[in-house]
Order: C-alpha cells, then sequence, then structure tokens
C-alpha cells in the first residue's frame, strides 16, 4: 500500500510521514519511505545521521532506468525511458517482501527505527538550467509504477509543498492520500485545491489535521473539510523535543497521537487497491507526457512503450515465476 502526505508548506508533512513509517514499522510489515521533496529532511525526521543518508535516487536515473527496462522490447534505450513510462512484459518489477533487487539494495538505506529510506536527492547548484525538480521526482514515478506492492506493505512518501505535487502524475500512483492541513485559512485552502484536483482523478483523499491546539481547532477543521477530516494530531512537546535535537522514539510520543497514527494506518489498510485504475492512469498521464514533450526529447513515438496486454499488479509477477 503507498501512501503520500501532502499539504501546505511547513503544515508537518516530514514530520507526520517520520511518524507513520515508524509506527507503521513498528506494527509489523516493511516499510519504505520516500523523501521525494525537494528541501529534504525526511532522514532527519528518520533519526538518520546527514553523513547516512542514502544514495540520491534523482543523481542516478539512467542506472534506474537501464535496470527496470529489463529487456522489454518496446523500450530501445535507458534514454527513451521517461518517467512515465509504463512497465511491460519484460520490465523488471520491484516488490517490498524481496527488496534485494538493485534499486533497494542500492538506494535504500535502513533507519534507527525500521523504515528503509530512499531518497530523490537535493537540487543542486550543478542541476541550475540543466534539470528540474520534476525529472529528479521522476525516479520515484518510476519507482512506484514498477513496484508490486500488496498489504501489509508500505510506502510512505513525503512530497513537496502545496499543489506541485500535481506537476506530474506522481499524485495519482497512491492508494491513499494524506492532507495534512493546520487548523488555519491558509491550511484548508490547499486541502480545497487538492480536493478538487484529486476528484478528477478518482484519487482519495483524507485530512489529517496538525498541530491542533483544542476543541475548537477540530471544529475549525471539521467546519471547513466535513467529513473528509480522518484526524487530528495534537501540538506535541515530544515532536519540538525531537527538532531540538533530543533522542527521540516514538515511545516518546503522546499517547493520542500515537493513537491517531494507529487510525491512519487503519484507514491505509481498510483501503481497496485499485490496479485497474492505477494501470489506466499510467498510461494516461504517459501518453499526455509523451504529446507534451517527451516524444520530441527523444525522437520516438512513446506511445508505442505501451504493452497493451501487460497487466499491472500481482498477477504478472506470480505469472512470470
Ligand atoms: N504535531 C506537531 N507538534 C509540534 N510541532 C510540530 C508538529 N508537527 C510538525 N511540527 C513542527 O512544525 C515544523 C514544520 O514541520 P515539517 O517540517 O514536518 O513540515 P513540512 O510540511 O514537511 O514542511 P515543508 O513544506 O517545509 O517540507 C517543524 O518544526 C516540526 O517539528
Ligand atoms: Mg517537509
Amino acid at each position: 500500500m503507498r501512501v503520500a502526505f501532502v499539504g501546505k508548506g511547513g503544515s508537518g508533512k516530514t514530520t507526520l510521514s517520520a511518524l507513520f513509517a515508524r509506527y507503521t514499522a513498528s506494527h509489523g510489515g516493511p516499510v519504505v519511505a520516500v523523501d521525494a521533496d525537494i528541501n529534504q529532511h525526511l532522514g532527519m525526521a528518520l533519526g538518520m545521521a546527514d553523513g547516512a543518508l542514502p544514495r540520491p535516487m534523482g543523481s542516478h536515473l539512467a542506472e534506474i532506468k537501464e535496470y527496470l527496462r529489463g529487456d522489454n522490447p518496446r523500450i530501445s534505450s535507458a534514454s527513451a525511458m521517461v518517467k512515465t513510462t509504463p512497465p511491460g512484459r519484460g520490465s523488471r518489477l520491484l516488490r517490498l517482501d524481496e527488496p534485494g533487487d538493485p534499486i533497494h539494495t542500492g538506494f535504500a538505506t535502513v533507519t534507527p527505527e525500521g523504515p528503509r529510506l530512499m531518497v530523490t536527492g537535493p537540487f543542486s547548484e550543478d542541476d541550475l538550467g540543466v534539470a528540474c525538480y520534476h525529472s529528479k521526482v521522476g525516479a520515484v514515478e518510476l519507482y512506484l509504477n514498477h513496484l508490486v506492492d500488496g498489504a501489509g506493505e508500505y510506502v510512505v512518501v513525503d512530497m513537496t509543498a502545496g499543489a506541485d505535487s500535481f506537476a506530474s502524475g506522481l499524485f495519482t500512483r497512491f492508494d491513499l492520500t494524506f492532507l495534512v492541513a493546520e487548523p488555519t485559512r491558509q491550511g484548508v485552502s490547499v486541502y480545497r485545491q487538492y480536493r478538487d484536483y484529486a476528484a478528477d482523478y478518482d484519487v482519495p483523499i483524507v485530512v489529517v489535521g496538525n498541530k491542533v491546539h483544542g476543541p475548537d481547532d477540530v471544529a475549525f477543521l471539521r467546519e471547513h473539510v466535513g467529513d473528509d477530516l480522518l484526524v487530528c494530531l495534537e501540538h506535541s512537546a515530544a515532536i519540538r523535543a525531537m527538532e531540538q535535537g533530543r533522542p527521540f522514539t516514538l515511545q516518546d510520543l503522546e499517547p493520542a497521537n500515537s493513537a491517531a497514527l494507529g487510525r491512519l494506518l487503519t484507514h491505509l489498510d481498510a483501503q481497496e487497491k485499485d490496479w485497474s485504475r492505477f494501470g489506466r492512469q499510467a498510461i494516461r498521464f504517459h501518453l499526455r507526457n509523451a504529446e507534451a514533450w517527451a516524444n520530441r526529447a527523444t525522437g520516438e513515438d512513446l506511445a508505442a512503450q505501451i504493452d497493451p496486454d501487460f497487466v499491472f499488479g500481482p498477477t504478472r509477477v506470480s505469472l512470470s515465476r
């Protein structure tokens, strides 16, 4: 199951992605946390030292593409593979229960409380004028498109702030999207924007209230987002202490905030996986991307990369064994 944390800048996406990843890892299943934000802070929020961060996926796109395309005859070379190129027969698929593939071993590091961490990498001076951040985030889109995940396995993605996440098809690659909202007018305005956009794509989204100080804050959120409000996390002294650099584990979190994380996990687990929507939208965004720029950039008709007989989801994996 894949989940994205989105919301206004500073609302708590990184903090909640990290807490949710830790909580979920402590309740069983494999968890991969992915930092897909231009400001890379998820590693720190997962308790990693700066020097211990994994290799950035965004700087090794060619290597990732070369592996994922496998011997798919529809993809002529790694350079003809763009961020939306969907898997087809011959492509290499990734699994969380067998993370021994070169993508997981090469780009993921285990963090102190169990989740693996993958990162797109920061936007560096060298990138100015030659790459845009969206191309780095494309590594995450490729990863998710080639991942066959099941119940009890989790990918948690910390996304860029605001509506930037709509710049690509990435926002459609999730089983559930948690929109983090502070109880403020700006917090809920990002929610409205996201909700309207997501509705056109049948993307399930719920609101997680954050830094809530009391019943008035909860009432404010309820008034503005209605039944989309799933749960609220309180303003947390433990999180503040963690930000100040004090040692922190999940045990330090207030019981009400732990319970809220539990509610997020229960809701995610109850979500139906919809592989057919996933496959349909992969193709829709690939065709759109091909027409918008990718055909021109690669000099190929990238619509031909779509394999009409490829079935998204676990069927393909069991057939290939
Ligand atoms: N429940 C909470 N209680 C107390 N502080 C919190 C809580 N949630 C987040 N914070 C604090 O709010 C600040 C912003 O949080 P965070 O960095 O997670 O937001 P973000 O949405 O990822 O921001 P950005 O858009 O910059 O990536 C941090 O200092 C964090 O410690
Ligand atoms: Mg952040």
